[in-house]
């Protein structure tokens, strides 16, 4: 599997945006992109990449949440290169997929499981190759110092999981990834998002962002 962090111009606020494609050129790897951003750069980035002879530069295309920052680019992604685009829930326009907790999909020669993780958004998922102990995980909060701030209970359950696999790469929504201790990371998130929920609020009324197309407010449980 390559993981290849698309280009950004710096110009415009935007998400990260991946290209996974297998380890080497096969016609049955599929060429996937996980978020598309806000910036025209990803279309001069993905012309540059090694996608394989014969086949499209991005066959499939998975969200992990519903944040504009994330799906602006979809329509013309998919009006270039007519990908399926899978996602939690049809939040944006062009979503023609739903992918739920447990399914499994093929990212490049990979097979990756999606975990929900509410609590971002109720829609965010992370995705994670056992294989290769790779996570994508959008905005959902991982890297938590302290505690404070309030945590739904879903969210809690979902980061329980998730520092139950062996996890050994973090391609966070936003940001570089993190590619040690990513275990004692998670780890340490949960320890403080559990005494986060022990002794403050015991839930959020609401969940933080939802399916909308603006920027989010200031959240306490992720960035945007
Ligand atoms: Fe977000």
């Amino acid at each position: 599997m390559r993981v290849i962090a698309q280009r950004a111009s710096g110009n415009i606020y935007t998400s990260n945006a991946y290209l996974v494609l297998g380890s080497w050129s096969h016609l049955g790897y599929v060429n996937t992109l996980v978020d598309v951003g806000c910036d025209p750069v990803l279309f001069a980035s993905l012309e540059d990449a090694p996608t394989g002879v014969g086949k499209s530069r991005v066959e499939q295309v998975i969200l992990t949440h519903g944040h504009y920052d994330h799906c602006t680019l979809l329509p013309a992604v998919v009006e270039l290169y007519r990908p399926p685009v899978f996602a939690f829930a049809r939040c944006v326009e062009g979503v023609t997929n739903l992918v739920g907790d447990g399914e499994t999909l093929y990212l490049g020669d990979r097979r990756f499981t999606v975990i929900h993780t509410p609590g971002h958004t109720e829609d965010s998922i992370c995705l994670f190759s056992e294989q290769d102990g790779v996570l994508f995980c959008g905005d959902t909060p991982l890297i938590i110092n302290s505690p404070g701030g309030s945590y739904e209970p879903g969210f809690i359950r979902a980061l329980e999981r998730l520092c139950e696999l062996d996890v050994r790469s973090i391609y966070f929504g936003h940001g570089k990834p993190l590619h040690e201790g990513c275990g004692r990371r998670l780890r340490l998130s949960l320890e403080n998002v559990r005494l986060s929920f022990a002794h403050g609020p015991r839930h959020l009324e609401r969940t933080v962002g939802g399916c909308r197309r603006g920027p989010p407010a200031a959240v306490s449980a992720g960035q945007s």
